[in-house]
């Protein structure tokens, strides 16, 4: 290892995320009673403008009569972007009226360090006005080119910041990817275009402590196509993946879920290595593979999501 350490800043179990518009407080009851690890209500791009003042009193309301934590979620509001002119307002009255009862902002079309400078600042001056002894984090949502090209600086940033998404469709537009297809695979490509994309950002994310979430996948009637793309994240190092639709839930937390066997296998990974370790020996052998110190750091990945999925 490198001399200077960036340990994960913050564990939480995200298997699966569900996108609901805080337009729909019926949505949003449903999604409290559901199975999603955790919930974003939105006021960003699943609210129309007319609505968006209505869905942040929804947001408001849901964050303050809700037991999001004793529902065993965790509960974020995606605010709007820096762009727009509802942002400063989000942020204002959601963190003044419920800023002790929601877990994370998720700010979206994050471009550079500066964007989540100007957000930190704000959330720090409310909660210290407030007196709120809770400490509100945030996330930042990559889905634009510049975003991208800074996605290494963007994670340095340190602050609240703990986690990064990849938000596909925006992504897609930004990059003017030649697609209208939210997360699906490009036929004429050999292989999955957002490979590189995907891969950047787990990189930057893992760099610093951060964890990394895969983002939607539209055709909510292609359960498999769902599937194969989370399994393709979580192969890249994502712990997750956002569900646009209520039946997506189960499947983020079916792949993102280390099986019996994994569990199995990781623990007697570390058997194996202890009592090579009595013996002297650094390194043993397990169903005639080698393993060694790297295999106990895989393996202790495994067990900690195991044991975050058996306290939730
Ligand atoms: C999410 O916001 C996305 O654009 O994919
Ligand atoms: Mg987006």
């Amino acid at each position: 290892m490198s001399h200077r350490l960036y340990p994960l800043k913050k564990q939480r179990l995200q298997r699966s995320e569900l996108a609901v518009p805080a337009s729909n407080p019926t949505m949003i009851d449903k999604a409290a009673e559901g199975a999603a690890d955790y919930v974003f209500l939105d006021l960003e791009d699943a609210v129309a403008p007319p609505e968006k003042e209505q869905a942040r009193k929804n947001a408001i309301q849901a964050l303050n009569d809700i037991d999001w934590a004793g529902k065993g979620k965790t509960v974020s509001v995606r605010i709007n972007g820096l762009d727009t002119h509802y942002m400063y307002r989000d942020v204002v009255d959601v963190m003044e009226q419920a800023g002790d009862r929601v877990h994370t902002l998720l700010v979206p079309k994050v471009g550079e360090t500066g964007d989540l400078y100007m957000v930190e600042a704000m959330v720090n001056q409310i909660e210290m006005a407030k007196g709120f002894k809770t400490r509100v984090g945030l996330e930042a949502l990559i889905e634009t080119a510049l975003g991208m090209a800074n996605v290494e600086d963007i994670a340095r940033f340190g602050g609240r910041l703990e986690a990064m998404h990849f938000g596909v469709a925006d992504f897609a537009a930004s990059m003017r990817a030649r697609t209208v297809n939210i997360g699906g695979l490009n036929p004429v490509y050999p292989g999955d275009q957002w490979h590189a994309a995907i891969a950047r950002m787990v990189t930057a994310c893992r760099a610093f402590g951060l964890r990394a979430i895969d983002g939607p996948f539209g055709d909510f009637s292609d359960p498999e196509g769902y599937k194969a793309g989370a399994r393709r994240a979580a192969a890249l190092g994502c712990e997750g993946k956002w569900a646009i639709h209520p039946s997506q839930v189960a499947l983020a937390n079916e792949v993102f879920s280390p099986t019996e066997a994994e569990v199995t296998k990781a623990r007697r990974i570390i058997e194996e290595l202890r009592a090579a370790e009595a013996k002297g020996k650094g390194a043993a052998s397990l169903d005639g593979k080698m393993i060694d110190a790297a295999s106990e750091r895989m393996a202790a990945n495994v067990l900690v999501v195991a044991d975050a999925i058996a306290g939730r």
